[in-house]
């Protein structure tokens, strides 16, 4: 299934839209069910309904795993890298990975989780988060991966949504020179979180947590208990595998559901095309298994293709700016997946921490997660593929379970700051804002899809209009992305960003409505209003427009309360950049707020403004352009 060549990309192309099922069900013989599928593909937009593989029986854990012990149980599966370089890294072979998968899921049944059951991990990134998501897929429960950067609250309200069970955890994390202590946040959740009933707790900074009894239990004394022969659970393709929360415009967000056999075929046969993998190679991809580009391409791909996959716990800067470049070196590296706030941040050390690296191992490079912009791309390709290592810069989502846009490595030409062509079985199509398609090269437009893919979301937890709502309804029959989109002379794609109002802060993906939500959650706060602006490493900051609060203190301390404030109710990643108190905000007549005035207030560009006739207080616009050419 592996593509090597740009004429058979185009004739892969041209057959899997000529006959979808066809070239999807040709795709799907690469992995192994226990029991065929009756009917590839059936679906209907409206609803939305969509089945792939229907009727097919399988367990994602043994493409991932037993599928390798024969001819490849030796080969290492997950290679841990420490946040500390002195610490000894950690090789896990394929047999080494199914033994622990299968005793933890051992461990899991003692706790009484069983098939269908959801079970919260909320994990630093060391070997057993890995292993606590394939144990789940093993018993056929649903894992919800929390990232280690989320509050209590919000872990609690991810838990409370989806009726989580069971929540396995460590006693902290590393992060560079801080110390996470996560437990103590899933004790403060718990409080509100009437549906858990265990709580498994990896040691693994051995910090003091509190263990309450009957709910705490330590996972290196449950592992004792239990042996590692565990047959893998028999799930429906379209069973539930994962629910992954994301943010969206509206405050809450959306637990976005993936199912067994259509998520694994995609996860697969991107991983091994857009990367060009070729066994024995080691892939690396820096994200953290709480975003889906950890599940996807950290676990569910590379796993299931028999690949080598690097883990890292630690971040690009500690002990300092070369630490990415150490771990090619030490782990010869041959594929480095990363993202732009990353390299941009790595670029601004300069070359000091490049020297005497040796990157020679490195054969494809990959961007994802936000625009790449052309800057970053060059200095990607000069200094750390040496000119020699295609760049796959991919575009997909959370909703999207894998790679829509992207070269394909040593395949497709690629071209700075474009993820450039839709992979096979992907149809996207540019529309404007009444929904009338946008054909023809060199346009620009909102970007949806018009054919389903397996990959593809199926519902969003617990709210099935939800999911229609945010997705299927804003254009007839089409997916909406949510991205804004251009395609040059050449047909390519170039995205360029969100067109609602969510953010992309360092790759995250951050709601305004919901940070507005926790800024106005602060005591002294009335109203407020957030918007992007660009920010040189972080690709947008977060601006927040705050009426004036009632002072205690000083206003400079006012502020920090505000950001404790979000930091408790989401998390310290949606921390505004900037808050400027103001005393009223730009609001139409009934009661809008005109963000587009905002945000190019934000982005200092104060001259054009646009029409601003229809403010119910024009006057207001004045003042906080005043108080905006005040802020640092
Ligand atoms: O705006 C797009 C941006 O990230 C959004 C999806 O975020 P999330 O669901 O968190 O998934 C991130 C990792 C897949 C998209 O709607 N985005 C993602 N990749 C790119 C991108 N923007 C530009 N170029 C990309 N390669």
């Amino acid at each position: 299934m592996q593509i090597t060549s740009f004429n058979q990309y185009e004739e892969d192309y041209k057959k899997s839209i000529e006959n979808p099922e066809q070239f999807w069900g040709e795709v799907a013989q690469n992995f192994q069910w226990r029991k065929p599928w009756f009917k590839v593909l059936s679906w209907n937009f409206n609803e939305p309904d969509i089945k792939w593989f229907e009727g097919a029986k399988l367990n994602i854990t043994e493409n991932c795993l037993d599928r390798h012990l024969e001819k490849n149980g030796d080969k290492p599966a997950i290679i841990w890298e420490p946040n500390n370089p002195e610490e000894e890294s950690v090789t896990l072979t394929y047999k080494m990975l199914h033994e622990r998968v299968c005793r933890f899921a051992n461990v899991l049944k003692r706790n009484g989780a069983k098939k269908g059951d959801r079970i919260c991990i909320y994990m630093p990134m060391v070997p057993e988060l890995a292993i606590a998501v394939l144990a789940c897929a093993r018993i056929g429960a649903v894992h919800s991966v929390i990232f280690g950067g989320f509050s209590a609250k919000s872990i609690a309200d991810r838990i409370n949504d989806s009726q989580c069970k069971l929540v396995i955890t460590a006693d902290g994390a590393y992060r560079g020179n801080k110390q996470i202590p996560l437990k103590d946040v899933i004790d403060d959740a718990l409080i509100g979180c009437p549906t858990v009933e265990k709580c498994i707790v990896l040691t693994h900074v051995r910090t003091p947590v509190s263990m309450l009894k009957g709910r705490d239990v330590w996972w290196e004394d449950e592992v004792k208990h239990v042996n590692d022969i565990c047959e893998a659970e028999e799930m429906d393709a379209e069973d539930m595998l994962f629910i992954l929360y994301t943010s969206g415009s509206t405050g809450k967000p959306k637990g976005v559901v993936h199912t067994c056999g259509g998520y694994m075929v995609y996860a697969g046969y991107t991983f091994t095309n857009v990367f060009n993998y070729q066994p024995g190679e080691v892939y690396f991809c820096t994200a953290d298994i709480g975003w889906i580009t950890g599940h996807s391409y950290i676990v569910y791909g590379p796993l299931s293709q028999g690949a080598t996959s690097v883990l890292f716990e630690g971040i690009p800067t500690y002990p300092n700016a070369s630490r990415f470049w150490d771990i090619v070196e030490k782990h010869k590296v041959n594929t480095l997946y990363t993202a732009p706030t990353a390299i941009r941040s790595l670029m601004s050390f300069g070359e000091e921490p490049l020297q005497g690296k040796d990157l020679s191992s490195i054969r494809v490079l990959g961007s994802v997660g936000e625009p790449i912009n052309e800057e970053a791309w060059h200095w990607f390709d000069e200094k750390i593929g040496h000119g020699k290592a295609p760049i796959v810069d991919t575009w997909w989502q959370t909703e999207t379970g894998g790679i829509m846009i992207s070269p394909i490595a040593t395949v497709t030409p690629t071209k700075p700051s474009y993820a450039t062509l839709p992979l096979p079985g992907i149809q996207p199509i540019l529309v404007d804002e009444n929904g009338k398609e946008i054909e023809g090269n060199g346009v620009s437009g909102n970007l949806c899809i018009k054919f389903p893919w397996p990959g593809m979301l199926r519902t969003t937890y617990g709210d099935h209009e939800r999911c229609k709502q945010t997705y299927f309804s804003t254009y007839e029959n089409l997916y909406f992305t949510g991205d804004g989109c251009l395609r040059d002379e050449d047909g390519y794609y170039r995205i360029t960003g969100r067109v609602d109002d969510v953010l992309n802060v360092s790759g995250h993906r951050i709601g305004t409505a919901e940070v507005e939500n926790a800024i106005n959650m602060h005591a002294g706060v009335v109203e407020s209003a957030v918007v992007g602006y660009p920010h040189d490493v972080k690709g947008q900051g977060i601006y927040a427009f705050v009426i004036n609060p009632e002072m205690h203190g000083e206003a400079e301390l006012t502020k920090k309360d505000i950001l404790q404030t979000v930091t408790r109710v989401i998390g310290a990643i949606a921390k505004p950049d900037k808050i400027l108190f103001v005393f009223g905000l730009p609001k139409t007549r009934s009661g809008k707020i005109m963000r587009r005035i905002l945000r190019k207030i934000a982005e200092g560009d104060t001259a054009n403004l646009g029409d601003t006739s229809t403010l119910l207080d024009p006057g207001v616009v004045e003042e906080i352009i005043a108080a905006s050419k005040a802020l640092k």
